[in-house]
């Protein structure tokens, strides 16, 4: 009903671009079906979350539900803690990473000040900027021209760090782009960074990553107390529906984020789910390698098809069709198969698709051969 009312939102709100969650999937699934629609838009992991998961989620006490959840998450955090080598009092959980890039936006910077990130970045980076009226600054991709690498130019990203910058964020691997960097290049990077900017490292898709040269940014933490590393039970953990992500940073970035973080934003179910995964590296382990065969028959078909498949180390891959992908995104989707149309991101010839199983694979490889004729 439209009441004639306008809301005054404070400026940066106002000139806000929302974050894109992709198509109406609950919408998609009632016509298609469940079975008959492939779902490749999202990252998520086909594979789904731990045996150990499922038996936790049978046995949660219903008592759960009526209790607010531990706001301090402790036994989640005491966790991931002992998985990764630090303490607890340095993780802060997220309802999602999502969350906690915002709020790390929201804590360091303000009006006046810069936002560092790459262009082709993941782009919650931009919106987080804004959303506190910063200035966010782009820095230029390694390559825009097709059929080269887009990743972060780490030397460009140091050379736009100045006096006003307040955050940088980098994420590794990168979506949309699939490109990692190397921690030794990161580990320059930092050398030429304030001590006091801190330094996101977005790790979404770290468990997909094989090449030992990449790692994790963590080890870097001794030498670089800025550096800040969020992760994320959404993608090879196959927990997205739960909400649930970390930080990793020195106590005093974390007791910040604690100031501004919702007491009670990792639900009671999640936490418990959460901690349930952590203990089965074993699962992540067979997700990372079943992502990778089946990443690259996936990519090995869609070369086949006369396509640019960008090298990727995460469960997705950028596809360059050398035309507005718009159309075949949109051709695909009348086939029931969802996959992520790139203009957003500057990349109007790409899509972004995730891998699946093998018969979401077929079903996207027929649309597609259809598509294209
Ligand atoms: C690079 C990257 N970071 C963070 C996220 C946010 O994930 P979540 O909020 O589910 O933890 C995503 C989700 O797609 C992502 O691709």
């Amino acid at each position: 009903m439209a009441t004639g009312f306008v809301p005054r939102p404070v400026p940066a709100i106002d000139r806000l671009r929302a974050y894109d969650p992709g198509h109406d999937l609950p919408a998609l699934r009632a016509r298609f079906g469940d079975d008959r629609l492939a779902e490749l838009g999202s990252n998520e992991s086909p594979f789904g979350p731990s045996p150990r998961v499922l038996a936790a989620l049978a046995q949660v006490d219903p008592a759960t539900l009526l209790r607010y959840p531990d706001p301090l998450g402790l036994g989640l955090r005491t966790a991931i803690a002992s998985t990764t080598g630090v303490a607890p009092d340095e993780v802060v959980l997220g309802n999602g990473s999502h969350e906690l890039l915002m709020l790390l936006g929201q804590c360091f910077a303000g009006p006046g000040d810069e936002v560092v990130f790459s262009e082709f970045g993941f782009a919650v980076f931009a919106i987080a900027a804004a959303a506190v009226g910063a200035t966010p600054v782009q820095v230029p991709a390694l390559s825009r021209a097709a059929r080269m690498p887009r990743g972060h130019d780490l030397e460009a990203i140091a050379a736009a760090v100045g006096p006003r910058t307040r955050l940088v964020y980098l994420a590794n691997p990168n979506n949309p782009t699939g490109t990692t960097f190397a921690r030794a290049d990161l580990e320059r990077l930092l050398a030429r960074i304030p001590a006091d900017v801190p330094v996101v490292v977005d790790e979404a898709y770290a468990e997909y990553v094989e090449d030992p040269a990449v790692g994790s940014a963590l080890v870097l933490r001794d030498r670089h107390p800025n550096l800040v590393v969020t992760r994320t039970f959404s993608k090879a953990h196959g927990l997205a529906g739960l909400r649930v992500g970390h930080a990793i940073a020195d106590r005093a970035v974390v007791d910040v984020v604690n100031r501004l973080r919702e007491s009670f934003n990792v639900n009671a179910v999640a936490l418990k789910l959460a901690e349930a995964a952590l203990a089965d590296p074993g699962h992540v382990a067979r997700v990372r390698e079943a992502t990778r065969r089946g990443r690259e028959a996936l990519a090995g078909e869609l070369t086949a098809m006369g396509l640019f498949v960008h090298p990727s180390s995460t469960n997705f891959l950028l596809v360059d069709f050398d035309r507005d992908a718009a159309l075949v995104e949109a051709a695909l989707l009348a086939r029931g198969v969802v996959v992520r149309p790139m203009g957003g991101y500057g990349l109007p010839t790409c899509l972004r698709i995730s891998t699946g199983t093998a018969r979401d694979h077929e079903r996207l490889l027929a649309a597609l051969a259809e598509a294209l004729a």
